[in-house]
């Protein structure tokens, strides 16, 4: 039997919706909430995903500014922009796209940012309350993914979940939400990675198997247990359409596991369409909070 699908999209959609009218009820108090994006370099993925937040943004009305920076920009330069953006009243939230060119330290950059203007939630304090569970911005596609298992009715207390990829954006974090004790957490978490010696032995064994590994289908239908719920984060450009849109294939064998499972997210328009609503999700909760309006 063919799996459920889960639609990110979807849901993405409808909690933009509510965001909306939390903008609007901000706007009848005169608080705009502002996001500034900043993206170093001229890779065309990072590009599409920063053009996408601003996009989303606008038609939310959040107020947006799209800071692009030449690939040799210096560390000094962009730590000074990061520095004007965390004194702008009207900038609620600061992201800053990753990867990062090379001379440039991801640590020292993401440090840089004010953890209340962090609504990425890489900076280490923000890592660091995660970790204890404490309130704080969620990382934006890790946040996604446990509200994508919630609201299509997955339970995740006492689920046998197994993660591969152990990224600080997506598998550490994720694997750190869902062993929280709370609704969304209470989980037994396996988290695989290229070292792990038999990878199949450990995703055969997941209820909710989620895949953040950037390998184009590298989860065969073989390697997933009959009934699973599968989340799969990979988006890989494998190719070009005619007209140069980009063919992009998650980390999961879609048309074969599809076949086995319960239930999986397509790519695209699965987890992508989540990242990008939790962080504005997370750039009104900046504004609210600055405001000190009840969350
Ligand atoms: N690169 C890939 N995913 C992300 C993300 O969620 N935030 C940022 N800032 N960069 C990314």
């Amino acid at each position: 039997m063919a799996a459920e699908l889960i639609r990110g999209k979807d849901i993405a959609a409808a909690i933009q919706k509510e965001l909306a009218e939390a903008v609007q009820q901000l706007a009848a108090q005169n608080i705009v909430p502002g996001l500034a994006t900043i993206l170093v370099g001229d890779d065309p993925a990072s590009q599409s995903y920063v053009g996408a937040k601003n996009k989303t943004a606008h038609a939310l009305g959040i107020h947006s500014e799209q800071h692009n920076l030449v690939a040799n920009t210096s560390e000094d330069e962009l730590l000074a922009l990061i520095n004007s953006c965390n004194e702008n009243k009207a900038i609620h939230g600061i992201l800053v796209q990753l990867p990062l060119p090379g001379h440039i330290s991801e640590s020292r950059v993401l440090s840089s940012i004010d953890p209340a203007k962090d609504v990425d939630g890489f900076h280490p304090v923000n890592v660091g309350k995660m970790l204890l569970g404490e309130q704080c911005f969620l990382p934006c596609t890790p946040h996604g993914i446990i509200e994508l298992l919630r609201r299509s009715g997955v339970t995740t207390t006492g689920a046998e979940v197994v993660v591969v990829g152990r990224s600080n954006i997506v598998g550490k974090p994720v694997a750190n939400l869902l062993i929280q004790k709370r609704e969304g957490g209470n989980a037994t978490v396996t988290l695989c990675h290229t070292r792990t010696k038999d990878m199949a032995f450990h995703t055969r064994r997941a209820d909710i198997l989620i895949v953040a590994a950037g390998v184009p289908k590298m989860i065969s239908a073989d390697m997933v247990k009959e009934g699973a719920v599968v989340i799969d984060v990979g988006v890989n450009r494998i190719g070009q359409s005619e007209s140069g849109k980009a063919i992009l294939a998650g980390d999961v064998d879609f048309a074969e596991v599809s076949k086995k499972v319960r239930a999986i997210t397509p790519v695209p328009g699965g987890v992508g369409p989540m990242t990008i609503t939790m962080l504005m999700h997370n750039t009104v909760q900046a504004a609210k909070m600055v405001n000190k309006i009840a969350l």
